[in-house]
This record gives structure tokens, sequence and C-alpha cells, in this order.
């Protein structure tokens, strides 16, 4: 660990295209939400809470409804939970492509939908604590910090079957997960 964070803290000196090389070299693997949850906890924010109450927890679980098979039966598709059009908006693994792999030491199962790291990035190489702390050396490591509507957006659009209007402000707030200011 302590060497990573080394070659890191050296990489980062060497300047910006071997950052991006050595990011990609380690390639980070899913470790799946539940490894968040250990310390994404009530005592900073009830991230973990606040996504696991959520319809992106159930997003996978959706496909599973009448509606959804009506819907996929319309397009011709067979099951939706085995459908690649369905699953690439509704399943973590499936909406960053088939480059990710999975850690065998993580936790990570397409059930859990829309997880954490579908909006935060694969999480093996950031997840260490020592790594979580210290902001620039987690973006290293693959920690994405996504703003604005553009990045929900990816998803909530139109091709979407069951497509509500957008709002970013409101959306939001139905899913903030700030970390609480320290005193
Ligand atoms: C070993 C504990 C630990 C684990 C496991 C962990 N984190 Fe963190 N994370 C932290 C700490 C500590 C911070 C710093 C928070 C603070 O500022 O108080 C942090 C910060 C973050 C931030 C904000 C970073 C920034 O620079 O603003 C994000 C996003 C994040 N974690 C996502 C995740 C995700 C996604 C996972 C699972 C893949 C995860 N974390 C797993 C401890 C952890
Ligand atoms: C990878 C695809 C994806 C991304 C990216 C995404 N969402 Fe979602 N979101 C979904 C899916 C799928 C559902 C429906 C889940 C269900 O109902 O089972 C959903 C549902 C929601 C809901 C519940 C209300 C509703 O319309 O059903 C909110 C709120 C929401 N998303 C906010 C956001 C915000 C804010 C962002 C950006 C920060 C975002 N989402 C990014 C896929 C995504
Ligand atoms: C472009 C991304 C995207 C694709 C592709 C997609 N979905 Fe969704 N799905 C969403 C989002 C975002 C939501 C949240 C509601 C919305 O559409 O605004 C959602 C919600 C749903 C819901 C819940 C509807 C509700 O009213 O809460 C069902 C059912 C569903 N999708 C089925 C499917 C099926 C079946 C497929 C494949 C044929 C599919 N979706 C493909 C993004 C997508
Ligand atoms: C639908 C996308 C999405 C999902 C799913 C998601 N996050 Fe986030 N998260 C965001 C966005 C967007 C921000 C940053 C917003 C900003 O800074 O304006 C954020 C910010 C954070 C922060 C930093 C908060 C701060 O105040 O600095 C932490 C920590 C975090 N997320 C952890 C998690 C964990 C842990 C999970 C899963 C249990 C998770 N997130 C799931 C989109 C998501």
């Amino acid at each position: 660990m302590k060497r990573l964070f080394v070659t890191l803290a050296v990489v980062a000196l060497a300047g910006g295209w071997l950052l991006t090389a050595q990011a990609t070299a380690a390639d980070p693997e899913l470790v799946g939400a539940p490894k968040c949850k250990t310390c994404h906890k009530a005592k900073t924010g009830d991230q973990w809470g606040i996504w696991e109450t959520s319809a992106h927890a159930k997003a996978y679980e959706t496909l599973a409804s009448d509606e959804a098979k009506k819907i996929a039966t319309e397009k011709g598709l067979g099951d939706p939970q085995q459908a690649a059009e369905c699953l690439a908006c509704h399943v973590t693994k499936a909406f960053l492509g088939g480059e990710v792999k999975v850690s065998a030491k993580g936790k990570y199962v397409d059930t859990e939908g829309i997880g954490c790291e579908a909006c935060h990035g694969p999480g093996s190489a950031y997840k260490s604590k020592k790594i979580m702390v210290d902001s620039e050396a987690a973006k290293a490591a693959g920690l994405q910090i996504v703003k604005g509507a553009e990045f929900c957006q990816q998803c909530h659009n139109d091709k979407s079957p069951t497509f509500k209007a957008f709002d970013y402000e409101k959306r939001w707030a139905e899913i903030a997960h700030a970390v609480p200011e320290k005193e």
C-alpha cells in the first residue's frame, strides 16, 4: 500500500499524461457497494443509508416487475434482467461497460442495481482509508467526483422507456449524500 502511494506521488509529479497512464495500468476493479458501507455510514453523512433506500439500489429488482416485462415484450426482448438493452442503465457493471472487471476480493453483484461505483468509479484502488482521506490520491486511484445534470442524463434521458422529465436540482435533492462540515 505504501508503495502504491509513493508511486502515485511520483507519477503525480511526473505530469498529467503519466498520471493517466498509471490510472489505466492499475485497472481498478469493482468491489461492490457493501465495501463502501464500512466507512460511509451514519456518523459521516449516511451515504450508505441514503443509497440503500433510493431507487438506484432497486434498479435491478425493478426489471423483474410486470411493467418491465411488458416493456421488454413490446420491444421483442426476453427477460429484462438478462437484456443488455435494459441492464445498460439499470446495473453498475453494464453501465460502466465491457472492460471493467469484478474484484475477486470484493462483494460486487449485479443485483446491487446502480451502486456507488456507477457514479464514483470502480473502487479497488481507492477504497483503503489511507487513499480515501487524500482527495488527490483517491482521484489518481480512480475515484470520480461527478457533477451536474449531464452525468445523470446518461441514464435519465428519452432512451429510457419510462422517461420522466429530469429536473436535476429536484432529483439531486432526493439522493443528496454530503459529508457534514467538520467543526
Ligand atoms: C476504509 C474506509 C472507507 C471505505 C471502505 C470507503 N471510503 Fe470513501 N471515504 C472515506 C473517508 C475517511 C473519506 C473522507 C471523508 C471526509 O472528508 O470526511 C472518504 C471520501 C469519499 C468521497 C469524497 C471524496 C472527495 O474527495 O470529495 C467519495 C466520493 C467516496 N469516499 C466514495 C467511496 C466509495 C464509492 C467507496 C466504495 C467503493 C468508498 N468511498 C469506500 C473512507 C472510506
Ligand atoms: C447508470 C444509470 C443512472 C445514472 C448515471 C443516474 N441514474 Fe438515477 N436512476 C436510474 C434508474 C435505472 C432509476 C430507476 C430505478 C428504479 O426505479 O428501479 C433511477 C432513479 C432515480 C431517482 C428516483 C426517482 C425516479 O425518477 O424514479 C432519482 C431521484 C434519481 N435517479 C436521481 C439521479 C441523479 C440526481 C443522478 C445524477 C447524480 C442520477 N440519478 C444518475 C439510473 C441512473
Ligand atoms: C437510457 C437508460 C435506460 C434504459 C436503456 C432503460 N431504462 Fe428503465 N429506467 C431508467 C431511468 C432513468 C428510470 C427512472 C424513471 C425515468 O425514466 O425517468 C427507469 C425506470 C424504469 C422502470 C420503473 C418505472 C417507474 O415508473 O418508476 C421500469 C419498469 C424500467 N425502467 C424498465 C426498463 C426496461 C424493461 C428496459 C429495457 C427494455 C429499460 N428500463 C431500459 C433508465 C433506463
Ligand atoms: C447516481 C450517482 C451516485 C451514486 C449511486 C452515489 N453517489 Fe456519491 N455522489 C454523487 C455525486 C454527483 C456527488 C457530488 C456532488 C457534488 O459534490 O456536488 C457525490 C458525492 C459523494 C461524497 C462526497 C460528499 C461530500 O460532501 O464531499 C461521498 C462520500 C459519496 N458520494 C459516497 C457515496 C457512496 C458511499 C455511495 C454508495 C453507498 C454513493 N456515493 C453513491 C453521485 C452518486
